[in-house]
C-alpha cells in the first residue's frame, strides 16, 4: 500500500446525469475538494484566459477538449494544497488515454479508490439538461422543474443570476451524448476490470443518490 494513501473518487456517467450535483453535496460532506474539468473550462473561459478561448471552441461543439490541455490543467490542480487527502474527479478522465494518465499521476497515492457510475436513460439526460440553469456567480445548479430556484432565475444561495449553458442547446447536447458513448463509455469496463466500478441508480431522487452514493462510498473506507 502506498505510504502516502489518499481518496481519488472518479464519478463516471452520461452528461447531465448528476455528477455535479452530487459532487458538490459531497465536497462538503466529505471535505474533499470537487474537482471539475468542466468547471475549470467555464472559469477560464468568464476569465478570459488563452485556455478558456480554446476551450470555448471545443465545448459549444459539444466536442472533448485536447487530451494536452486538459491533462496539464488537471495536474496543476491536484497539486494545490487542498487535493492534500484526495479529491472528486468530476468529468475527468474522459477517454481511456486521460484514464491511463490519471493512473501513473495518482500512482504515488495508492491510485483511483471507487468509480461510482451514474446510471440513466438518454431520456432523463436530455430533460434534466434542457432545464438546467446555472448561478453566474457562485455555479450552484439548479432546474428550472426538478430543483427550481425560489425567485426564478436568481441564486437562493448568493442572489446571483441565473443562465443556461450554451452547450445545453438541442442540437450540442445530441453531440455530447455521441461523444460519451464513443469516448468516455470504454471507462465502464476499464474501471470494472479493475474491481472499481460502482453502478448507482441516478434516476432516482438528489436526496436518494446520494444516500446510495455514501453507502457505496462506506464500502470502500470514505466516509
Ligand atoms: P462538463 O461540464 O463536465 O459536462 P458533462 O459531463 O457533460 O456533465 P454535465 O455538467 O452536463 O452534467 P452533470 O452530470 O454534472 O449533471 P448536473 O449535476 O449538472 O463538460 C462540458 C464540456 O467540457 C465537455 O463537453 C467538453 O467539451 C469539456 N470537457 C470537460 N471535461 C473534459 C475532459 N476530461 N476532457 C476533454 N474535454 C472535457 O445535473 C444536470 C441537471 O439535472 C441539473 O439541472 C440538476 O439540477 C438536475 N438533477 C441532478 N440530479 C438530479 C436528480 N437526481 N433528479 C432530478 N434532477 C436532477
Amino acid at each position: 500500500m502506498a505510504a502516502n494513501k489518499r481518496t481519488f473518487i472518479v464519478f463516471l456517467g452520461p452528461p447531465g446525469s448528476g455528477k455535479g450535483t452530487q459532487a458538490k453535496i459531497l465536497e462538503k460532506k466529505l471535505g474533499l475538494p470537487q474537482v471539475a474539468t468542466g468547471d475549470l473550462f467555464r472559469y477560464n473561459l468568464k476569465n478570459k484566459t488563452e485556455l478558456g478561448l480554446l476551450a470555448k471552441q471545443y465545448m459549444d461543439a459539444g466536442e472533448l477538449v485536447p487530451d494536452e490541455v486538459t491533462i496539464r490543467m488537471v495536474e496543476e490542480r491536484l497539486a494545490r494544497d487542498d487535493c492534500a487527502r484526495g479529491a472528486i474527479l468530476d468529468g475527468f478522465p474522459r477517454n481511456l488515454h486521460q484514464a491511463a494518465v490519471l493512473d501513473e499521476m495518482l500512482a504515488p497515492y495508492g491510485g483511483v479508490t471507487v468509480t461510482p457510475f451514474f446510471v440513466v436513460d438518454d431520456d432523463v439526460v436530455v430533460a434534466r439538461i434542457s432545464g438546467r440553469r446555472i448561478c453566474r456567480n457562485c455555479g450552484a445548479v439548479y432546474h428550472v422543474a426538478f430543483n427550481p430556484p425560489k425567485q426564478d432565475n436568481i441564486c437562493d444561495v448568493c442572489g446571483g443570476e441565473l443562465y443556461q449553458r450554451d452547450d445545453d442547446r438541442p442540437e450540442t447536447v445530441k453531440n455530447r451524448l455521441y461523444v460519451y458513448y464513443r469516448q468516455t463509455g470504454p471507462l465502464i469496463g476499464y474501471y470494472f476490470a479493475r474491481g472499481l466500478l460502482e453502478r448507482i441508480d441516478a434516476s432516482k431522487s438528489v436526496d436518494e443518490v446520494t444516500r446510495m452514493l455514501e453507502a457505496t462510498l462506506a464500502k470502500y473506507g470514505v466516509a
